[in-house]
């Protein structure tokens, strides 16, 4: 354990086994791709299995093992089949990136019942439901990890995210469970992560793109001046689901162009 290990050997994910949700697109996609390319067999999952089985041919062409498995994260008949294709393809769980998610823009007063619950089934209820199929198996095989896709707009961070009450309080939701599920799931040498995502460049910005001034806006409060790339929030994924992190959990960090440190 004290000796340095080479970066492709500290980094390898040889010999495991990852699932990502929300993987159709996004930086679902390039947190299978890059999973992958670190040696890991990967279950691409999303709500289309047509749209999974095309980053499944991707991982393919670049020399990985992939299979495409369609899951409603807010389902647990769902996420249990999930977990039990993969385990029956794979031979077990290692890995699970709770990546899966959607940014709902609706105005404080005219928000639903229907919309808040939809957003909190998935974006929190989906992680509980995910993370807990997948702790059983890990905690049978004697260990495993879990990275969470929280987001900076999870609240306590001195920033405003208008239009959003039913998204922040689910990201606000998913870094409390990732203390909590840290500590339950540490006896089971299962460590539990959350990244928080500054303004990522996926589908799920376009109603902010399709705003310029909005968007410069934005771009302009962020240190770095310009919004993150997908594979920038993958990296982050690959060095939490590595041994590189062997000692990190109940964490939640900000990969976000320095967007909190204003
Ligand atoms: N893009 C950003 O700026 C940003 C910032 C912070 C956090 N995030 C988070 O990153 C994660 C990935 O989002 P993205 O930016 O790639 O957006 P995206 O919309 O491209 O990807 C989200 C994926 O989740 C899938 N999904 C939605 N509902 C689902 C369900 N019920 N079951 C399974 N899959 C479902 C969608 O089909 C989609 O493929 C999300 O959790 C999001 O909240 C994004």
């Amino acid at each position: 354990m004290n000796e340095a290990k080479a970066p492709q050997e500290l980094f390898s994910l040889e010999g495991k086994t990852a699932i990502v949700t929300g993987a159709r697109r996004g930086m679902g996609r390039t947190h299978a791709l890059v999973l992958a390319k670190a040696g890991a067999k990967v279950t691409v999952s999303d709500i289309s299995q047509e749209e999974c089985q095309g980053v499944v041919d991707e991982i393919k062409e670049q020399g990985g093992e992939a299979i495409a498995v369609e899951c409603d994260i807010s389902e647990k008949s769902q996420v249990d089949n999930l977990i039990s294709k993969t385990k029956e393809a794979f031979g077990s769980v290692d890995i699970l990136v709770n990546n899966a998610g959607i940014a709902d823009f609706k105005e404080f007063f005219s928000m639903t019942e229907e919309d808040w619950n939809r957003t909190i089934n998935i974006n929190l209820k989906g992680y509980f439901l995910c993370s807990q199929a997948a702790a059983k198996v890990m905690k049978e095989q004697g260990g495993g990890n879990i990275v969470n896709i929280g987001s900076v707009a999870m609240g306590q961070v001195g920033i405003g995210f208008p239009n959003l009450v039913h998204y922040v309080s689910s990201k606000g939701g998913v870094a409390g469970m990732t203390e909590a599920l840290a500590v339950d799931l540490a006896p089971h040498n299962i460590r539990v992560n959350t990244i928080a995502p500054g303004m990522i460049d996926t589908p799920m910005i376009d109603p902010v793109k399709s705003d310029e001034k909005a968007m410069e806006a934005t771009t302009q409060q962020v240190p770095m001046k310009r919004v993150g790339e997908p594979i920038e929030i993958s990296n982050a994924v690959l060095f939490l689901a590595s041994e590189a992190s062997s000692y990190m959990t109940g964490v939640v960090f900000p990969v976000d162009g320095g967007w909190l440190a204003v």
